[in-house]
């Protein structure tokens, strides 16, 4: 379809866009503000707020007490406690909330508050919680073919560890919520949630009220990325508690540094490997455990963890495999959904691998890549869990990714600079990226929408996802427009609202179009099939051998006019068939309902088909680093992606971007760091550097894979929120070849994130390496 800017860009841009806390306040508003722990780990001794109430302009202090449902707000299960009574579970963790006339009275009230603590040890690693084998759950287990007899029969073996770091999302919209009461029991919340539905379910179970008694509506989010998937329902709980409590509207919005403090993030995974392979570089065994750092309470956690378990293969077959996942428990935050949602996680240990096999064979990585990809048909293109590839575009992404990168022309070249150049070097790599789109889940593959018309010819547009930035709104005016067949501005789109669309999904594991754009669609058809008898009367004088059922079966709705195929010179316009409608007592609003077919998932043994279908893409980078000080610059790349038959070619280029440098800054220099106390030193834009305009490459190419057209989707589009950011992976391969070319080494370690002083450290790490001789290449390592 067309290429169209953000439905909402230009109001981006000036200002006018208004999110939840740029609304008019209502009168007489209360404001938030948390007390929170100094301690990771500790007993609560006492809880004294006496002295906050000599704070002017204090209202209330909500703890536990106050809670007239459940003191939880757990996703999956009830490990979530809102307010913590007896123990503190992470640094920062609130304990309870002032509430003011103002947040500054709010504030200082908060620093009045007295909590007594004992404090405990803290677990603060994966590492440690293995010692202390503190886990949410059991390893899972996803077996195929005969991973450890594979293993012992291979040629070669490699063993090793990936250690990853988590991330911040850094939403420029911090976490918010507010609660307006109606007076009879009933609150409406506006939340900055990308699942308004869950938000309405803990709300009315804090509360302790039915679900009916409670609306959920977000307008539009400033960022989520994954970290208002459930992020948000403590926040939208407590305010709710608040109007509660004061029969008063309340507000909350976090400061930034609470937010990082506070919120969730990317999951800190350790992978720990056996890989077993042959001459050629052909995988025949992986052995791989998974450990995800769950931090204190459970979240999403089983499906992050699920989907990294998932995603291992990326896109190569691997004949024998085992994959042995696990949650640990730590005193952090609790890590949430992210970009990728694990994925990501699981395909880093895949590609860290290929790069060792590359080294010790001492051939390219990318002929490694190639050896290993998914190919032909049955067992060599059927992933370990057991779903076919099928419409496999591995190949045909690869080499056009090539292609249009020159990339055989510009790695000679690169070859030749670094001869020339002792101090500084160049690296090119290339990676594949394969995601499955579904949410794993399968009964979060729902969606539904709304539409109503009104005599005028004017429309409201609802559906059940959220815009967060991703141009869902933009796509889902598209679709009506098309499916309806009248112009967009005929549209209004709705605020997301639990009252117009019920029971939704959360806007999530990037199938936000995909499932609203069917259910729109859905909604448009219903209203189509009413409005084309009425047109069918309206054109009848045109049509005099016609019989109105004939004619109204060759209605077409195109561009706000109606006529009957054979005659598209007799027409009516859209208003006066939705007038005649309204005349003769047609209904003019419609639901619209979707779910996604063939999909199976058996939990006990891990196997299934849990994706409707896979993203593809690949990307060639180039980056340049300097052997001083470890900087290194990206120079060029270039992405062949595929998203079927773009919905917005605008919008989808602009996810591609976004994704690819959002998925750098995660690999390259998004440093969390918590000191040996389980205090966050990075919570903050000054200590935690996210990418910027002026890290984003000069070259920067991004294609849409064309003739992609993909069966049983909207309109042949797919999913893009989440695959481009895996794309990042090319410029941490990137960044290794161009340590590698410091020395001779079959094993280039490299740190996540590869900041300045990692990559100064793996400089460091060859030249030593080179000096002491390299290890044996060519025998069997363990
Ligand atoms: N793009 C912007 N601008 N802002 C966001 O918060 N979230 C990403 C992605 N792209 C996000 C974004 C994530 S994590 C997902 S799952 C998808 O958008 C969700 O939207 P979709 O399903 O409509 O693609
Ligand atoms: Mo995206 S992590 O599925 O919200």
């Amino acid at each position: 379809m067309k290429r169209r800017s953000h439905e909402s860009a230009e109001h981006h841009v000036t200002g006018k866009a208004v999110y939840t806390d740029e609304q008019r306040q209502p009168s007489g508003m209360l404001s938030l503000y948390p007390v929170i722990s100094p301690y990771a780990h500790a007993r609560i001794l006492r809880i004294d707020v006496q002295a906050a109430y000599g704070v002017e302009g204090l209202v209330t202090v909500l703890a536990a007490a106050d809670v007239p449902g459940h003191n939880d707000t757990g996703p999956i299960i009830h490990d979530e406690v809102l307010f913590p009574t007896t123990e503190v579970s992470y640094w920062g963790q609130a304990i309870v909330w002032t509430v003011g006339e103002t947040e500054e009275a709010a504030r200082l009230a908060a620093e009045k508050v007295v909590v007594e603590y004992e404090p405990l040890e803290p677990i603060l690693t994966i590492e440690s919680a293995i010692a202390a084998n503190s886990f949410h759950n059991q390893p899972q287990v996803i077996k195929h073919g005969n991973p450890l007899e594979a293993l012992q029969e291979s040629e070669y073996r490699l063993q090793g560890e990936v250690l990853m770091n988590g991330q911040d999302h850094f939403y420029l919209e911090t976490h918010t919520s507010w609660a307006i009461p109606d007076g009879e029991g009933h609150y409406q919340i506006y939340s900055s949630t990308q699942h308004p539905s869950e938000t309405q379910n803990i709300v009315a179970e804090v509360l302790g009220v039915p679900i009916n008694q409670v609306n959920v509506t977000c307008l539009r989010m400033g960022g989520a990325f994954g970290g208002k998937e459930t992020q948000a329902n403590p926040f939208a709980a407590l305010v709710a508690l608040a109007a509660y409590k004061t029969g008063r509207p309340a507000r909350l919005k976090l400061r930034r540094h609470h937010d990082m403090i506070l919120t969730g993030k990317r999951h800190g995974f350790l992978g720990k490997y056996q890989v077993g392979f042959d001459g050629s570089g052909k995988i025949q065994a992986l052995d791989v455990n998974l450990y995800a750092d769950g931090g204190w309470s459970l979240d999403l956690s089983p499906p992050v963890l699920l989907r990294a378990m998932l995603h291992v293969d990326n896109a190569y077959y691997l004949p024998n495999v085992k994959v042995v996942g696990q949650i640990a428990k730590t005193h952090k935050v609790s890590n949430t959904a992210f970009r990728g949602f694990g994925g990501p996680q699981g395909m880093i240990v895949i590609e860290e691998i290929i790069d060792r096999i590359a080294r010790v064979l001492q051939l390219p990585p990318e002929t490694i890549r190639d050896r290993n990809f998914y190919h032909g048909t049955g067992e060599t293109n059927t992933t370990h869990y057991g779903q076919e590839v099928r419409d496999n575009r591995i190949a045909r992404i690869w080499q056009e990714v090539q292609e249009r990168s020159n990339f055989t022309e510009r790695k000679s070249a690169i070859a030749q600079f670094n001869q020339t150049h002792p101090h500084c070097k160049r690296g090119l790599a290339i990676t594949p990226v394969k995601f499955g789109i579904s949410f794993n889940k399968l009964l979060y593959n729902q969606a539904g929408a709304l539409i109503l018309i009104y005599t005028d010819g004017s429309i409201q547009l609802n559906h059940g996802g959220t815009e967060m930035g991703q141009g869902l709104h933009t796509k889902m005016l598209q679709v009506a427009s098309r499916a309806l067949g009248v112009k967009i501005e005929r549209f209004r789109m709705m605020p997301t609202s639990t009252d117009k669309v019920p029971n939704t999904s959360a806007t999530a594991a990037s199938s936000g179009s995909d499932l609203n754009g069917q259910a729109v669609k859905d909604a448009c058809e219903t209203l189509k099939k009413r409005l084309a008898p009425v047109a069918a009367q309206l054109l009848q004088d045109s049509h005099p051998h016609k019989s109105l059922e004939v004619l109204t079966e060759e209605i077409v709705f195109e561009d706000d006019w109606v006529y009957g195929r054979s005659d598209p010179q007799s027409k009516v316009t859209f208003e006066a068939v939705v007038s005649q409608a309204y005349c003769d007592r047609i209904s003019l609003s419609a639901t619209g309902f979707y779910r996604t077919p063939n999909l199976t998932w058996d939990a006990n043994t891990n196997t299934g088909t849990p994706f409707y279908y896979y993203a593809y893409g690949a990307a060639v980078s180039e980056v340049e680093i300097d052997g001083f000080t470890g900087n290194f610059k990206l120079l060029r790349v270039d992405i062949v992606h595929d998203v079927g038959s773009s919905l917005n070619p605008l919008v989808d280029i602009g996810q591609i971007e976004g994704g690819f440098v959002q998925g750098m800054g995660w690999l390259t220099m998004e440093e969390l760091v918590w000191d040996n106390q389980g205090r966050l030193r990075t919570f903050a834009p000054s200590t935690y550097k996210i990418p910027t305009i002026s890290e984003i490459p000069e070259q920067f190419h991004i294609h849409l894979l064309e003739r992609a057209s993909q069966d049983g989707t909207i309109y042949g589009s797919k999913a893009v929120g989440e695959p481009p950011f895996m794309l990042a992976m090319s410029v941490r391969e990137a960044i290794r070849s161009a340590i590698a070319e410091f020395g001779q080494a079959d094993y280039i370690p490299l740190a996540l994130p590869a900041t300045p002083e990692a990559i100064l450290m793996a400089i460091e790490a060859i030249r030593n390496a080179s000096e002491v001789s390299t290890p044996l290449v060519g025998t069997s390592q363990t």
